[in-house]
């Protein structure tokens, strides 16, 4: 039942994988219906699929759906930091998919990793930060008339996608998954939350109550992890560069305030703005003494690292994900995961019962484009609504909520402009 060609840690881990896996799917109803549903339809017979995807305990239940629906799949990783090496083991040994995926591979090996993933020759992808879909285009351009279309599982990719499609480079249409309700909603806020929180804790073991703690964007990772941070006691900053966004974060009750002013203050930064070296330099010059920083978002790139290499003169691992820099006035500054994904890296990524619903979304979006994505413009399409209605119905019912139903009369009036007081 082991696949035939795959590269991962070690094998032997398979077992323990495989539990965590089993444990993982008691969280996960939606997937298990789709498990059940899609195994008897087979919506995905005979295609073949490759996931650049974090390769969890999550992901290898959503890749369970896919084979069971008939896909031929290989996954590699989507970060070098992110890979759980005994679901890697479990996902070859136990479910036979060949996988590409090893915890703390350098980038050549990344790289190496996703070239594999292409090597299958995919008609659909997976995408979590649209390094497959950019590779294929970069350096396989004769596997494009191949594709059917493609999912983005994350914000930094489906930016990324969009300006691809605004250059009218992009060769095949792409679903943003994370443009679903029912992921975004979720997974960025509750599940990047929790997570985040969860891998600065395991990392560090630093009370969180009465310390400040800075969120560097408050989009709907910023919000939750903003929210869950007041809930530890922490005395939470934002800093934005939206308006709005800033706004709203001062009426959510957070001390609003630019980043060169929090981070003489902060004991905690963490970014999660999507954009580059947004934790730069200057920032660093004036820090606290002992400033923990971290970063949730999808690249490594949030935090000026050699700016941090170039400024210190002495860096130890202190604790495992924890690099401690000395520099020349005596402070130290601590950087968490390389700057890669803290919560996939030190802790587990989002919880299974978040994941249940993008991975969901995921499944029927790839069973809609194995239908219809021949049809698809070669732009980013948004999940079709009845997906995301779907997801969250289903949520709905795996934990016994039931809502109401319009009356005639209410829906008469609603579709109305003659009545009014
Ligand atoms: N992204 C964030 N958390 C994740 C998880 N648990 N599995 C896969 N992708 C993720």
């Amino acid at each position: 039942m082991t696949a035939a060609v795959f590269d991962i840690k070690d094998i032997s881990l398979a077992d323990r994988g495989n539990d965590r896996i089993e444990w993982a799917l008691n969280e996960m109803p939606v997937t298990r219906q789709l498990l059940d549903r899609l195994g008897k339809q087979k919506p995905l017979a005979g295609l073949r699929i490759s996931g650049c995807l974090h390769i969890t305990t999550e992901t290898a239940n959503l890749a369970r759906v896919l084979t069971a629906a008939g896909a031929d799949l290989v996954l590699c990783a989507s970060n070098p930091l992110s890979t759980q090496d005994d679901v890697a083991a479990a996902l070859v040994r136990h479910f036979a998919i060949p996988v590409f995926a090893i915890k703390g591979e350098d980038t050549d090996t990344y790289y190496q990793h996703i070239k594999a993933a292409l090597d299958h020759r995919p008609q659909i992808t997976l995408d979590d930060g649209a390094d497959l879909v950019s590779e294929m285009h970069k350096t396989r351009a004769h596997l494009l008339d191949n594709m059917i279309g493609g999912t983005e599982e994350t914000t930094t990719g489906v930016i990324r996608l969009r300006a691809m499609a605004r250059d009218k480079a992009l060769k095949f249409p792409i679903v943003a998954v994370n443009d679903a309700m029912t992921k975004h909603l979720f997974d960025n806020r509750y599940g990047t939350g929790q997570s985040t929180i969860d891998g600065i804790i395991r990392a560090t073991n630093i009370l969180l109550a009465s310390k400040v703690f800075s969120v560097v964007g408050y989009g709907w990772c910023g919000r939750g992890i903003a929210l869950r941070a007041k809930g530890h006691g922490a005395r939470v900053i934002v800093t934005e560069v939206d308006p709005l966004r800033a706004l709203e974060a001062a009426m959510d009750g957070y001390q609003v305030m630019p980043l060169i002013d929090a981070a003489k203050i902060s004991d905690f930064i963490v970014t999660v703005s999507g954009d580059k070296h947004v934790v730069d330099r200057r920032h660093m010059e004036v820090m606290k003494d002992g400033c923990v920083m971290a970063n949730s978002g999808h690249f490594n790139v949030e935090i000026n690292i050699p700016a941090l290499e170039a400024l210190s003169i002495e860096k130890r691992r202190h604790r495992d994900y924890v690099d401690e820099y000395r520099l020349p006035d005596g402070r130290h500054l601590r950087l968490l995961a390389e700057g890669r994904l803290v919560n996939l890296s030190a802790a587990e990524g989002h919880p299974a019962a978040v994941m249940d619903m993008s991975f969901a979304n995921q499944a029927l979006v790839v069973a809609f484009l194995a239908k219809q994505g021949k049809q698809l413009e070669h732009t980013v399409h948004s999940v079709p609504d009845n997906i995301d209605k779907e997801v969250a119905l289903l949520k709905l019912q795996s934990m016994n909520i039931s809502i109401d139903t319009l009356t005639a009369e209410q829906q008469s009036y609603l579709s109305s402009w003659r009545e009014g007081t």
